[in-house]
């Protein structure tokens, strides 16, 4: 017997080559009973986690309509495994994780909600990295300290980006030389002096906001690499190739992608690695690697498999998801014998 698994994502009017339409496919043709959910309907209805959900007959298809929700405030709690794919709108973020974590204290996650919530940023990085594969990091929401840090070594170039951004956004490189560097890190903790003296602090409120600003890593331009781990099984992932004209390598932004290849120093550190994100309760991660350094972990909708699939027309999506349901059972969170 197949297992019965929650994939949760966010109701669009169709479906991109993305994980929302990859996985639940890959899991379905693999033989589990597969519901997909949308994010935003979680609720709480007479003691139960529920959602909008919809059992999933046939694989989806990149361009594919997203299917009628049919089952309205339907369980979410029975099921052997939910996959959260989706994270929701900066101003839902309390709820959501609070009712993530409701739901896993009853049903397994491949990411559990504490991960989701705790691990899923730039800020917490040193809580499952080893620190010889960190750059040096920092986390404030204090220009001066920051503009001190980046002046007192005008060797050293820095990157700032927001401590739960993505695709590249407002992600900038600074060093003392560059005139743009105040302004830079300005704009990245919030622009606090200029709005107190604009608007007044009564009226703006608190506008500090939290940067993550780590060492620029040397080898960048010739080493980027996102790797999915599933499990400890580096499963798919692709070379990155930045643009001439740009410090981020993020495919989203225009970045060229290319068929992934480990050394055997990078596949020996992220089964390591694996493990020890294993322990923290992630199970499916996309880690941007600059070999010895890790850059960032992405849990919620990581690309990978997408990529891989439009660089070498290759579709490694059933290994991923078996990696996976293979390693929550040697962790004990799935039963052995399918249900
Ligand atoms: N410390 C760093 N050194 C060099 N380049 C970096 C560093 N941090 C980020 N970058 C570049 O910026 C891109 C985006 O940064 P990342 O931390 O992955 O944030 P995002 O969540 O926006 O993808 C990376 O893929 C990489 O190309
Ligand atoms: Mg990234």
């Amino acid at each position: 017997m197949p297992y019965r698994i929650l994939v949760l994502v966010s109701e669009a009017y169709k479906f991109k080559l993305d994980n929302h339409s990859i996985i639940p496919s890959a899991l379905y043709r693999e033989g589990h009973e597969v519901h997909i959910g949308d994010i935003d309907t979680l609720g709480v209805h007479d003691s139960v986690v529920v959602c909008d959900r919809m059992r999933v007959s046939e694989e989806f298809v990149a361009g594919g309509e997203f299917p009628k929700l049919s089952e309205s405030s339907a369980s979410a709690e029975d099921f052997d495994l939910v996959w959260v794919l989706a994270g929701t709108h900066p101003e839902a973020t309390t709820d959501y994780f609070q009712l993530l974590w409701l739901l896993n204290r009853k049903v397994p996650f491949v990411n559990d909600a504490t991960a989701l919530f705790y691990l899923n940023a730039k800020s917490n990085l040193g809580a499952v990295v080893p620190a010889e594969n960190l750059p040096a990091s920092y986390v404030s929401n204090d220009y001066e300290f920051l503009n001190a840090l980046v002046e007192s070594d005008p060797g050293r170039s820095w990157v700032t980006k927001p401590t739960n951004g993505g695709c590249g956004q407002n992600v900038y490189v600074v060093n003392d030389q560059d005139r743009n560097r105040s302004a830079l890190l300005a704009a990245a903790t919030g622009n606090a002096t200029s709005r107190y003296v604009s608007y007044g602090r009564d009226i703006i409120g608190m506008a500090k906001r939290y940067t993550a600003v780590q060492e620029y890593i040397p080898n960048v331009r010739s080493n980027e690499k996102r790797v999915i781990l599933a499990g400890d099984v580096p499963v798919t992932g692709f070379l990155r190739f930045h643009r001439d004209n740009d410090h981020r390598a993020n495919a989203t932004v225009g970045a060229r992608f290319e068929r992934l290849t480990l050394t055997p120093d990078e596949e020996v550190f992220l089964r390591r690695l694996g493990k020890r994100l294993m322990d923290h309760g992630i199970f499916y991660v996309g880690v941007d690697l600059a070999y010895p350094y890790v850059i960032e972990l992405n849990m919620e909708n990581p690309g990978g498999l997408n990529y891989h699939r439009r660089a070498t027309g290759e579709d490694k999506s059933s290994e991923a998801v078996r990696a996976v349901l293979s390693a929550l059972r040697t962790a004990g969170k799935l039963s052995q014998d399918r249900r």
